[in-house]
Protein backbone atom coordinates (compact mmCIF):
# COMPACT_ATOMS: atom_id res chain seq x y z
CA UNK A 1 0.00 0.00 0.00
CA UNK A 2 1.29 3.50 -0.74
CA UNK A 3 2.37 5.64 1.96
CA UNK A 4 -0.61 8.81 2.65
CA UNK A 5 0.61 12.34 2.03
CA UNK A 6 -1.25 15.33 3.00
CA UNK A 7 -0.03 18.48 0.87
CA UNK A 8 -1.43 21.52 2.50
CA UNK A 9 -1.44 24.31 0.55
CA UNK A 10 -1.01 24.68 -3.46
CA UNK A 11 3.09 23.74 -4.77
CA UNK A 12 3.95 23.44 -8.18
CA UNK A 13 2.22 20.56 -10.36
CA UNK A 14 5.64 18.85 -10.71
CA UNK A 15 5.74 18.33 -7.34
CA UNK A 16 2.37 16.85 -6.72
CA UNK A 17 3.39 14.86 -9.99
CA UNK A 18 6.17 13.39 -8.53
CA UNK A 19 4.15 12.63 -4.98
CA UNK A 20 1.58 11.01 -6.53
CA UNK A 21 3.81 8.29 -8.41
CA UNK A 22 5.11 7.15 -4.74
CA UNK A 23 2.49 8.13 -2.43
CA UNK A 24 -1.45 8.84 -2.04
CA UNK A 25 -2.34 12.58 -1.70
CA UNK A 26 -4.83 14.40 0.03
CA UNK A 27 -3.76 17.82 -2.03
CA UNK A 28 -5.52 21.02 -0.37
CA UNK A 29 -4.78 23.00 -3.95
CA UNK A 30 -5.48 26.26 -2.54
CA UNK A 31 -3.73 29.10 -0.64
CA UNK A 32 -6.03 29.70 1.82
CA UNK A 33 -4.23 27.82 4.62
CA UNK A 34 -5.49 25.10 6.67
CA UNK A 35 -6.78 25.68 10.53
CA UNK A 36 -5.63 24.04 13.02
CA UNK A 37 -8.32 21.77 13.20
CA UNK A 38 -8.59 21.19 9.53
CA UNK A 39 -5.06 20.01 9.47
CA UNK A 40 -5.50 17.69 12.64
CA UNK A 41 -8.58 16.55 10.58
CA UNK A 42 -6.52 16.03 7.35
CA UNK A 43 -3.76 14.27 8.75
CA UNK A 44 -5.91 11.46 10.22
CA UNK A 45 -4.15 8.24 8.89
CA UNK A 46 -1.65 10.34 6.90
CA UNK A 47 1.84 9.04 7.27
CA UNK A 48 3.42 12.06 5.52
CA UNK A 49 3.05 16.09 5.10
CA UNK A 50 4.27 18.65 2.93
CA UNK A 51 4.06 21.83 4.91
CA UNK A 52 4.80 25.69 4.62
CA UNK A 53 5.54 28.59 6.99
CA UNK A 54 2.08 29.32 7.82
CA UNK A 55 1.32 26.24 8.99
CA UNK A 56 2.39 25.86 12.91
CA UNK A 57 3.57 22.53 14.86
CA UNK A 58 3.76 23.38 18.34
CA UNK A 59 4.62 20.68 20.92
CA UNK A 60 0.50 20.27 21.21
CA UNK A 61 -0.12 19.69 17.70
CA UNK A 62 2.95 17.29 17.34
CA UNK A 63 1.45 15.81 20.03
CA UNK A 64 -1.28 14.65 18.85
CA UNK A 65 0.14 13.61 15.31
CA UNK A 66 0.01 9.54 15.35
CA UNK A 67 1.52 7.70 13.13
CA UNK A 68 3.11 10.95 11.08
CA UNK A 69 6.74 10.01 9.88
CA UNK A 70 7.90 13.24 8.21
CA UNK A 71 6.71 16.75 8.31
CA UNK A 72 8.36 17.96 4.66
CA UNK A 73 8.76 22.06 5.44
CA UNK A 74 8.65 23.81 1.66
CA UNK A 75 11.13 26.39 3.11
CA UNK A 76 14.76 26.68 4.54
CA UNK A 77 13.41 28.20 8.41
CA UNK A 78 11.51 25.92 10.36
CA UNK A 79 10.47 27.80 12.99
CA UNK A 80 7.17 26.81 12.22
CA UNK A 81 7.57 23.60 13.93
CA UNK A 82 8.98 22.40 16.99
CA UNK A 83 11.81 20.39 16.09
CA UNK A 84 12.69 18.99 19.40
CA UNK A 85 8.88 17.78 20.07
CA UNK A 86 9.15 16.10 16.59
CA UNK A 87 12.49 14.80 17.72
CA UNK A 88 10.83 13.32 20.60
CA UNK A 89 7.66 11.86 18.68
CA UNK A 90 9.98 10.41 16.24
CA UNK A 91 9.05 12.22 13.75
CA UNK A 92 11.62 13.15 10.46
CA UNK A 93 11.82 17.24 9.84
CA UNK A 94 13.36 18.40 6.20
CA UNK A 95 13.57 21.54 4.85
CA UNK A 96 14.97 23.23 1.86
CA UNK A 97 18.23 24.66 2.17
CA UNK A 98 21.18 25.48 -0.77
CA UNK A 99 18.26 25.78 -3.34
CA UNK A 100 17.29 29.10 -2.25
CA UNK A 101 20.20 30.79 -0.99
CA UNK A 102 21.60 32.47 -3.89
CA UNK A 103 18.35 33.86 -4.95
CA UNK A 104 17.62 35.02 -1.50
CA UNK A 105 20.84 36.99 -1.02
CA UNK A 106 19.86 38.48 -4.56
CA UNK A 107 16.80 39.83 -3.08
CA UNK A 108 18.75 40.78 0.15
CA UNK A 109 20.88 42.93 -2.37
CA UNK A 110 18.49 44.12 -4.51
CA UNK A 111 16.44 45.50 -1.38
CA UNK A 112 19.58 47.05 0.15
CA UNK A 113 19.90 48.35 -3.62
CA UNK A 114 16.67 50.05 -3.80
CA UNK A 115 16.85 51.43 -0.07
CA UNK A 116 19.88 53.08 -0.40
CA UNK A 117 19.59 54.18 -4.37
CA UNK A 118 15.48 54.98 -3.50
CA UNK A 119 14.34 53.11 -6.65
CA UNK A 120 10.74 52.66 -5.43
CA UNK A 121 10.86 56.31 -4.61
CA UNK A 122 11.61 57.25 -8.38
CA UNK A 123 9.04 54.73 -9.77
CA UNK A 124 6.63 56.42 -7.70
CA UNK A 125 7.30 59.92 -8.10
CA UNK A 126 6.89 59.07 -12.22
CA UNK A 127 3.84 57.54 -11.94
CA UNK A 128 2.90 60.39 -9.46
CA UNK A 129 3.35 62.86 -12.91
CA UNK A 130 5.57 64.86 -10.64
CA UNK A 131 8.76 64.50 -12.87
CA UNK A 132 8.56 68.00 -14.91
CA UNK A 133 12.78 69.17 -14.52
CA UNK A 134 15.95 67.57 -13.84
CA UNK A 135 17.66 69.01 -10.24
CA UNK A 136 21.16 68.77 -8.88
CA UNK A 137 19.55 66.57 -6.05
CA UNK A 138 16.64 64.87 -7.23
CA UNK A 139 16.05 62.15 -4.77
CA UNK A 140 19.92 62.06 -4.30
CA UNK A 141 20.88 58.79 -1.79
CA UNK A 142 23.53 56.85 -0.53
CA UNK A 143 26.20 55.31 -2.43
CA UNK A 144 26.88 51.39 -1.59
CA UNK A 145 29.88 50.64 -3.39
CA UNK A 146 33.15 51.21 -0.78
CA UNK A 147 30.76 51.14 2.30
CA UNK A 148 30.86 48.68 5.00
CA UNK A 149 28.30 45.67 4.87
CA UNK A 150 27.43 44.54 8.18
CA UNK A 151 26.33 40.87 8.51
CA UNK A 152 24.13 39.19 10.89
CA UNK A 153 24.43 35.24 10.53
CA UNK A 154 27.17 33.97 8.55
CA UNK A 155 25.38 30.97 6.97
CA UNK A 156 24.51 29.91 3.39
CA UNK A 157 22.65 32.99 3.18
CA UNK A 158 24.81 35.55 4.72
CA UNK A 159 27.99 34.03 2.84
CA UNK A 160 26.02 35.06 -0.45
CA UNK A 161 25.10 38.33 0.36
CA UNK A 162 28.77 38.65 1.60
CA UNK A 163 30.01 37.94 -1.86
CA UNK A 164 27.30 40.24 -3.43
CA UNK A 165 28.61 42.77 -1.69
CA UNK A 166 32.39 42.03 -2.18
CA UNK A 167 31.45 42.58 -5.78
CA UNK A 168 30.29 46.07 -4.87
CA UNK A 169 33.74 46.61 -3.47
CA UNK A 170 32.29 46.73 -0.12
CA UNK A 171 34.17 46.21 3.41
CA UNK A 172 32.39 43.13 5.08
CA UNK A 173 31.71 43.04 9.21
CA UNK A 174 29.88 39.59 10.48
CA UNK A 175 28.60 38.81 13.93
CA UNK A 176 27.05 34.81 14.30
CA UNK A 177 27.14 32.90 17.18
CA UNK A 178 29.76 30.89 15.99
CA UNK A 179 32.76 32.31 14.34
CA UNK A 180 32.94 31.31 10.05
CA UNK A 181 36.17 28.77 9.30
CA UNK A 182 39.09 30.77 8.25
CA UNK A 183 38.69 29.56 4.86
CA UNK A 184 35.09 31.49 4.40
CA UNK A 185 36.77 34.70 6.52
CA UNK A 186 39.41 34.60 3.86
CA UNK A 187 37.85 34.06 0.71
CA UNK A 188 35.35 37.01 1.89
CA UNK A 189 37.22 39.02 3.27
CA UNK A 190 35.12 39.19 6.43
CA UNK A 191 35.87 40.75 9.94
CA UNK A 192 33.98 38.79 12.83
CA UNK A 193 32.95 41.70 14.99
CA UNK A 194 30.82 42.66 17.85
CA UNK A 195 27.21 42.99 18.03
CA UNK A 196 28.44 46.65 18.76
CA UNK A 197 30.91 46.93 16.84
CA UNK A 198 28.71 45.83 13.50
CA UNK A 199 26.18 48.04 14.37
CA UNK A 200 28.07 51.19 14.89
CA UNK A 201 30.45 50.89 11.94
CA UNK A 202 28.35 49.28 8.85
CA UNK A 203 26.60 51.69 6.48
CA UNK A 204 24.28 48.51 5.85
CA UNK A 205 22.87 46.15 8.19
CA UNK A 206 21.24 42.66 6.65
CA UNK A 207 19.84 40.24 8.82
CA UNK A 208 20.34 36.27 8.11
CA UNK A 209 20.14 34.81 11.26
CA UNK A 210 17.16 31.99 11.69
CA UNK A 211 14.54 33.02 14.28
CA UNK A 212 15.15 31.20 17.91
CA UNK A 213 14.36 32.50 21.25
CA UNK A 214 18.29 33.84 20.52
CA UNK A 215 17.73 35.87 17.49
CA UNK A 216 13.73 37.16 18.65
CA UNK A 217 14.06 41.28 18.52
CA UNK A 218 18.16 41.02 17.66
CA UNK A 219 17.33 44.22 16.45
CA UNK A 220 15.40 46.68 19.01
CA UNK A 221 15.15 50.35 20.48
CA UNK A 222 19.01 50.13 21.22
CA UNK A 223 20.40 48.89 18.30
CA UNK A 224 18.52 50.79 15.82
CA UNK A 225 19.85 53.47 18.30
CA UNK A 226 23.01 52.29 17.87
CA UNK A 227 23.26 52.58 14.00
CA UNK A 228 24.54 55.31 12.22
CA UNK A 229 22.12 57.82 11.49
CA UNK A 230 22.58 57.02 7.27
CA UNK A 231 22.78 53.77 7.73
CA UNK A 232 20.15 50.95 6.04
CA UNK A 233 18.58 48.23 7.59
CA UNK A 234 17.52 44.58 5.31
CA UNK A 235 15.61 42.09 6.62
CA UNK A 236 15.42 39.23 4.73
CA UNK A 237 15.24 36.53 8.04
CA UNK A 238 12.19 36.64 9.93
CA UNK A 239 9.88 39.21 11.09
CA UNK A 240 10.16 38.78 14.78
CA UNK A 241 14.32 39.02 14.42
CA UNK A 242 13.85 42.70 14.49
CA UNK A 243 11.00 45.00 16.73
CA UNK A 244 9.49 46.32 13.97
CA UNK A 245 7.75 49.30 16.28
CA UNK A 246 10.99 50.04 16.98
CA UNK A 247 11.90 49.86 13.54
CA UNK A 248 8.59 52.27 12.11
CA UNK A 249 9.68 54.47 14.52
CA UNK A 250 13.56 54.76 13.90
CA UNK A 251 12.88 55.38 10.15
CA UNK A 252 10.33 57.88 11.10
CA UNK A 253 12.65 59.76 13.65
CA UNK A 254 15.95 59.81 11.21
CA UNK A 255 17.60 57.21 13.59
CA UNK A 256 18.41 55.63 10.54
CA UNK A 257 18.03 57.05 6.86
CA UNK A 258 16.34 53.67 5.06
CA UNK A 259 15.19 50.13 5.25
CA UNK A 260 14.40 47.30 2.81
CA UNK A 261 12.01 44.68 4.68
CA UNK A 262 10.68 40.87 3.49
CA UNK A 263 9.20 39.72 6.66
CA UNK A 264 6.93 41.16 8.90
CA UNK A 265 6.14 39.94 12.71
CA UNK A 266 2.80 38.74 11.75
CA UNK A 267 2.55 38.42 8.16
CA UNK A 268 0.45 39.36 6.10
CA UNK A 269 0.15 42.77 8.89
CA UNK A 270 2.64 45.13 8.05
CA UNK A 271 2.98 48.03 10.73
CA UNK A 272 0.69 51.03 9.93
CA UNK A 273 3.27 53.50 10.19
CA UNK A 274 5.65 51.36 7.65
CA UNK A 275 2.70 52.04 5.33
CA UNK A 276 3.17 56.00 4.87
CA UNK A 277 6.92 56.10 5.13
CA UNK A 278 8.93 56.68 1.98
CA UNK A 279 12.36 56.06 3.04
CA UNK A 280 11.24 52.00 3.61
CA UNK A 281 11.05 49.69 0.45
CA UNK A 282 8.49 46.67 1.56
CA UNK A 283 7.86 43.26 0.09
CA UNK A 284 5.67 40.51 0.80
CA UNK A 285 7.93 38.00 2.04
CA UNK A 286 8.83 36.87 -1.69
CA UNK A 287 13.18 36.81 -1.35
CA UNK A 288 12.97 33.22 -2.77
CA UNK A 289 10.80 33.84 -5.39
CA UNK A 290 11.99 33.17 -8.90
CA UNK A 291 10.54 30.89 -10.31
CA UNK A 292 13.16 28.68 -11.06
CA UNK A 293 13.67 28.41 -6.66
CA UNK A 294 10.10 28.18 -5.94
CA UNK A 295 10.09 25.30 -8.52
CA UNK A 296 13.42 23.49 -6.94
CA UNK A 297 11.92 24.22 -3.42
CA UNK A 298 8.71 21.93 -4.34
CA UNK A 299 10.45 19.22 -6.09
CA UNK A 300 13.42 19.25 -2.99
CA UNK A 301 10.07 19.06 0.00
CA UNK A 302 8.53 16.63 -2.29
CA UNK A 303 12.04 14.09 -2.53
CA UNK A 304 12.42 14.22 0.95
CA UNK A 305 8.87 13.20 2.01
CA UNK A 306 8.91 10.25 -0.04
CA UNK A 307 12.41 9.36 0.91
CA UNK A 308 11.60 9.65 4.24
CA UNK A 309 8.28 6.94 3.67
CA UNK A 310 10.80 4.69 2.25
CA UNK A 311 13.22 4.69 4.74
CA UNK A 312 15.97 6.53 2.42
CA UNK A 313 17.61 9.28 4.25
CA UNK A 314 16.40 12.65 3.01
CA UNK A 315 18.71 14.93 1.04
CA UNK A 316 18.20 17.94 3.80
CA UNK A 317 17.46 16.57 7.14
CA UNK A 318 16.39 18.77 9.97
CA UNK A 319 17.04 16.63 12.81
CA UNK A 320 19.08 13.31 11.66
CA UNK A 321 18.67 11.80 14.84
CA UNK A 322 15.53 10.31 13.76
CA UNK A 323 16.63 8.91 10.79
CA UNK A 324 19.61 7.39 12.30
CA UNK A 325 17.36 6.22 15.23
CA UNK A 326 14.73 4.71 12.98
CA UNK A 327 17.84 3.27 11.15
CA UNK A 328 18.88 1.73 13.98
CA UNK A 329 15.60 -0.08 15.09
CA UNK A 330 14.88 -1.21 11.40
CA UNK A 331 18.43 -3.18 11.78
CA UNK A 332 17.23 -4.42 15.06
CA UNK A 333 13.83 -6.11 13.31
CA UNK A 334 15.58 -7.51 10.86
CA UNK A 335 18.17 -8.92 12.51
C1 LIG B 1 12.30 30.17 3.74
O1 LIG B 1 12.59 29.32 2.90
O2 LIG B 1 12.48 30.00 4.94
C2 LIG B 1 11.73 31.47 3.24
O3 LIG B 1 11.45 32.36 4.20
C3 LIG B 1 10.57 31.23 2.31
O4 LIG B 1 11.18 30.93 1.13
Amino acid sequence: MKPRVLVTKRIYPEAIEYLEEHCEVDYEKTDAGLTAEQLHERLRGKQGIVAQLMDKFSANVISQLDGLKVIANVAVGFDNIDVPAATRHGIIVTNTPDVLTDTTADFAFALLLAAARRVVEGHEFIHAGEWRKWAIDLLVGHDVHHKTLGIFGMGRIGQAMARRGRGFSMRILYSDAVRAAPKVEQELAAEYVSKEDLLRQSDFVSLHVPLSDATRKLIGEPELRRMKKTAVLVNTARGPVVDEAAVAQALSEGWIAAAGLDVFEKEPHVHPLLLQLNNVVLAPHIASASIDTRLEMCMLAARNAVAALEGRRPETLVNPEVFRELGERRGRTES
